[in-house]
C-alpha cells in the first residue's frame, strides 16, 4: 500500500482471539461503496477539545478517511493515523499528499485489537466511533490511554446507543460493540488521571442529516497527570 505503513504481526491477518475479520471486511465494503463516505471535514469533538491545544504527537485511533488526522496535521500536529482498512488508509493518504501533509501524519495499517501503541508517545490521543467488536475492549482502551504522554489528552467519542439501533450505515457491528464514556473512565487509573470529564452531547447536526443518525454522542475527555 503506497504511503501506508502495514505493522508488523498487527496486521489483522495476524490477529489471534474472536476475530474482528468481518467488522473489517464490513468496513471495507462501506468505503468501497462510495468515493467518501465521511464529510471530510474533522469531528465536533475534536475541534472543541484540541483546537486550543498547542500541537505536538498526536494518535488518531480508528482514522477513517483520514478527517480528523488531516485537520491535525494542518495545526501543526504529527499525526499517527491508525486503522484496519486498508481501503480507508489508501484514501486518507491519497488525501494526505493532495493536502500537503504527507510528512506529517503516518498512516498504519494495523488492529487495535492487538496493535500496542508506542506507550507514553502522543500529547494527545484521540478515537471517533470506534464501533467494532473487541476480544478485550477495556484492554483496547488501556492501550490508548498508556499511549498518552504526562500531560497529554485522550479524547474518546461514540454513539450514545445500544446496537439495536442503526446508526446511518448498513453494516453490522458486534454485540460488545458499543460503549459509553463512563465505559472507558472505568479503565482509567485516578492516580495518572486525575481530571476525566464524561458527558452526553449533542452531535454535529450537519453529520446528523448526512448520515441520518442523530443520536447524540458519549464523550471522554481526560488529562494524564505529568507536565508536558
Ligand atoms: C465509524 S468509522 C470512524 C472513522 C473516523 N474516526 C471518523 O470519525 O471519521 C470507524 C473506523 O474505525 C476503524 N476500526 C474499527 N475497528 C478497528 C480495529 N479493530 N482496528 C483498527 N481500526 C478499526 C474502521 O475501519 C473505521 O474506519
Amino acid at each position: 500500500m503506497s504511503g501506508v505503513a502495514s505493522e508488523p504481526g498487527t496486521q489483522p491477518p495476524a490477529r489471534t482471539g474472536p476475530t474482528s475479520a468481518v467488522d473489517r471486511e464490513s468496513y471495507d465494503e462501506l468505503y468501497r461503496s462510495a468515493p467518501a463516505v465521511w464529510s471530510g471535514r474533522p469531528n465536533r469533538q475534536l475541534v472543541a477539545e484540541a483546537g486550543d491545544l498547542t500541537p505536538g504527537r498526536a494518535l488518531d485511533a480508528g482514522s477513517g478517511e483520514g478527517g480528523d488526522a488531516l485537520w491535525l496535521a494542518e495545526r501543526g500536529w504529527r499525526v499517527t493515523a491508525v486503522d484496519f482498512s486498508p481501503v480507508a488508509l489508501q484514501r486518507a493518504a491519497a488525501r494526505s499528499r493532495e493536502r500537503a501533509v504527507d510528512d506529517r501524519v503516518e498512516w498504519v495499517h494495523a488492529d487495535l485489537d492487538v496493535w500496542p501503541p508506542p506507550e507514553g508517545r502522543f500529547d494527545l490521543v484521540t478515537a471517533h466511533y470506534l464501533h467494532a467488536s473487541w476480544s478485550d475492549r477495556a484492554g483496547m482502551f488501556r492501550r490508548l490511554a498508556a499511549a498518552v504522554a504526562p500531560g497529554g489528552t485522550l479524547l474518546v467519542v461514540g454513539h450514545l446507543h445500544g446496537e439495536e439501533r442503526g446508526h446511518g450505515h448498513s453494516h453490522a457491528h458486534g454485540a460488545d460493540a458499543m460503549y459509553t464514556a463512563e465505559d472507558v473512565a472505568a479503565v482509567l487509573d485516578p492516580g495518572e488521571w486525575p481530571d476525566v470529564v464524561t458527558g452526553t452531547r449533542d452531535r454535529d447536526p450537519g453529520a446528523a442529516a448526512r448520515t441520518g443518525n442523530p443520536v447524540p454522542d458519549t464523550v471522554l475527555v481526560a488529562r494524564r497527570s505529568g507536565a508536558r
